[in-house]
């Protein structure tokens, strides 16, 4: 078996903030397998620099969670990586913008296992940031199957499996690799949380906002908050249109993951019931907030630029997919519904220094003009 691989049990993870705490390993009867990828927990840190009103903001810093590529996404992949159909020496198939996160994080950390990522991709507004990720994602070795938006994805799953197919297949993995096992990372997160307030590290926020895309984050830090028995108010400020992200998809990955949880050995008392009712009885609440899409997916809003400048002045990177959407989502909010005291802005997205992965003449290997 590959040494990074651990059936986390006895693992007790600390860090420079002096915190010990049982992982979601040690709840599971049989838990999966998972690979070591992330530095956890990450810190917590009070930045009143982004205060709206009476609210004292405290920022969850899951953007220094790698040395490789942090973020929410390493969360995901140490525990879908470590899994069937993902634990083979093959590519992997997975889907996304042509900034994407998701598909950066899983081309770096499948370029450490020596495997290649191949990427049916839209292209999207091209920021900065969106284009150094595709620079890196490139760079990396990824080949993407590309069209020019979301609508014509099944023409880039058409060319891939018809017309230009690659010698060996990729085993298909959801965008944001938002599988079930995948969630388990941010149930993981939710627990994480929850013993750093045991300790004294923060105050127990009366709201955590957070982005959401593909509904892993999200639901799998409602399970976690719900396992650990906080009663706590989710704020989702979604980065896409309705149809991407919605309640109904909110529920079904709760399900998921929830199902996963009890095949593995969640405790009697947690698995009996639904994943609504584990929520309900722990009294985790939540919302889903549309406002910040403004023109879609990946277009930059005036408010997410400005959340992001401003965050950029307190010393934190984020971007404007999702992370300044949310803090832009969380000052709307805060403004129409003033809350006095602690709430937590759950920083998903990685502040690693990424130029040095980028290869000259890396435009070349991209199939279209960026
Ligand atoms: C930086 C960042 N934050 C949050 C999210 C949303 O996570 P999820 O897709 O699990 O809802 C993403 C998704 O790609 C992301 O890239």
């Amino acid at each position: 078996m590959d040494p990074s691989i651990h059936h986390a049990q006895g693992l007790v993870s600390s860090s420079s903030q002096g915190l010990a705490w049982d992982g979601l390993s040690q709840r599971l009867g049989a838990p999966p397998a998972r690979l070591t990828l992330a530095k956890l927990p990450t810190p917590v840190e009070r930045v009143p620099g982004l205060d709206v009103g009476g609210a004292e903001v405290w920022v969850k810093r899951d953007d220094v969670s790698s040395d490789v590529y942090g973020g929410g996404k390493v969360r995901k992949l140490e525990w879908v990586l470590a899994n069937a159909p993902y634990d083979g020496d093959g590519p992997i198939l997975s889907v996304g913008g042509v900034g994407s996160h998701h598909l950066l994080a899983l081309a770096l950390f499948l370029r450490q296992q020596g495997r290649s990522l191949h990427a049916l991709t839209f292209t999207q507004t091209l920021t900065p940031h969106v284009r150094r990720n595709l620079a890196v994602l490139v760079s990396c070795g990824a080949r993407l199957w590309n069209v020019k938006s979301r609508a014509r994805l099944p023409w880039a799953w058409l060319a891939y499996h018809v017309w230009r197919r690659p010698e060996r297949m990729g085993v298909s993995m959801p965008a944001g690799a938002s599988t079930a096992l995948g969630c388990l990372g941010f149930v993981e997160a939710g627990l994480e949380l929850s013993a750093q307030i045991d300790a004294g590290l923060l105050p127990l926020p009366r709201v955590v906002f957070v982005t959401a895309g593909s509904a892993g984050t999200s639901a799998g830090l409602a399970l976690g908050l719900a396992l650990a028995g906080r009663s706590m108010r989710l704020h989702l400020v979604s980065s896409v249109e309705r149809w991407g992200f919605n309640g109904v998809m909110f529920r079904r990955m709760l399900g998921m993951a929830h199902r996963v949880m009890v095949q593995h050995g969640l405790p009697a008392s947690q698995a009996k019931g639904s994943a609504g009712q584990l929520l309900e009885h722990a009294g985790v609440t939540w919302c889903i907030d549309h406002s910040q899409v403004g023109g879609g997916y990946g277009v930059p809003t005036d408010a997410a630029t400005q959340a992001m400048e401003d965050a950029r002045a307190q010393g934190l990177r984020l971007e404007t997919t999702y992370t300044a959407k949310c803090v832009a989502g969380m000052r709307r909010a805060l403004a129409e519904h003033p809350v006095e005291g602690p709430v937590l802005f759950w920083n998903t997205h990685a502040s690693n220094d990424l130029r040095a992965h980028v290869r000259e003449g890396w435009q070349a290997d991209c199939p279209f003009a960026p």
